[in-house]
């Protein structure tokens, strides 16, 4: 099929959480490779582990068991700092609750992933008024977000998440609370920052209209993923 080493390979990944004294098996052995440039559609029902797959494939989560490679490295053999700059330079995240701060605008809210990787805050702002002006938010830069709608705070999401320019952007149910022209603005976007910017995506979703539109789809059953096409 594909000769090429996966941007990203998932083997036999296990997670398990333990609640009360009990044990919810949810990741039973994924295996999953995501090639470079593809945009790979996560689907399956509610509580079957799609977050937390994602969560572990942006190493924001450790998993019990199995490894995850970007580039045919082991990127939970690094140590702490090692790991985190690496998230920070590799990977965008549009978490499925947005986790905006309320207290800092949509600029500031977008310059943080840069000020954190410790960009000056001069360049951190210009880039964060490039990407927001990408995602149609020019202007509305300095609203609060609880001055924004449910559309615009995603897009600070989106944005967020693109602002150090990452390879490879994860998203969790990036359209989950949005009507459908909204939604579609974000699904066009995201599509768009595959074809012109050449990045990668997992990105998890209930809507199969979307899920359509992406180079594959693979579904989370019994703690497994399994591909569709
Ligand atoms: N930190 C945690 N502690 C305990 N249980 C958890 C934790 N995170 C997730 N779970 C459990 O793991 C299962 C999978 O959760 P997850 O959030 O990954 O599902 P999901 O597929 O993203 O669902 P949804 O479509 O509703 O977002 C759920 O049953 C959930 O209760
Ligand atoms: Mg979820």
């Amino acid at each position: 099929m594909n000769n090429q080493q996966p941007l990203i390979r998932v083997t036999n990944v296990r997670k398990s959480f333990i609640t009360n004294g009990n044990r919810v098996d949810v990741l039973q052995g994924v295996d999953l490779d995501i090639y470079e440039g593809e945009m790979v559609a996560i689907v399956g029902a509610s509580g079957v582990g799609k977050s937390t797959l994602l969560h572990v494939l942006g190493t924001l989560e450790r998993p019990d068991h199995g490894e995850i490679f970007y580039r045919g490295e082991s990127v939970f053999t690094y140590n702490e700092p090692k790991l985190a700059s690496f998230r920070n330079q590799t990977i965008g995240f549009v978490f499925q609750f947005h986790h905006l701060l309320p207290e800092f605008n949509a600029l500031e809210n977008t310059m943080m992933p840069a000020l954190i990787k410790g960009v000056n805050a001069k360049e951190a702002c210009e880039q964060a008024e490039a990407i927001l002006s990408r995602v149609g938010l020019g202007n509305r830069l300095r609203h609060l977000v609880g001055e924004l709608s449910g559309g615009e705070q995603q897009r600070v999401a989106v944005a967020r998440s693109l602002v150090l320019r990452p390879s490879v952007l994860l998203a969790d149910e990036p359209t989950g609370n949005l009507d459908a022209r909204t939604g579609e603005s974000i699904h066009d976007l995201l599509i768009s920052l595959n074809r012109d910017d050449g990045i990668t995506a997992a990105v998890v979703t209930h809507n199969m209209e979307l899920a359509e539109k992406l180079s594959r789809r693979v579904t989370l059953v019994d703690g497994k993923a399994l591909s569709i096409d």
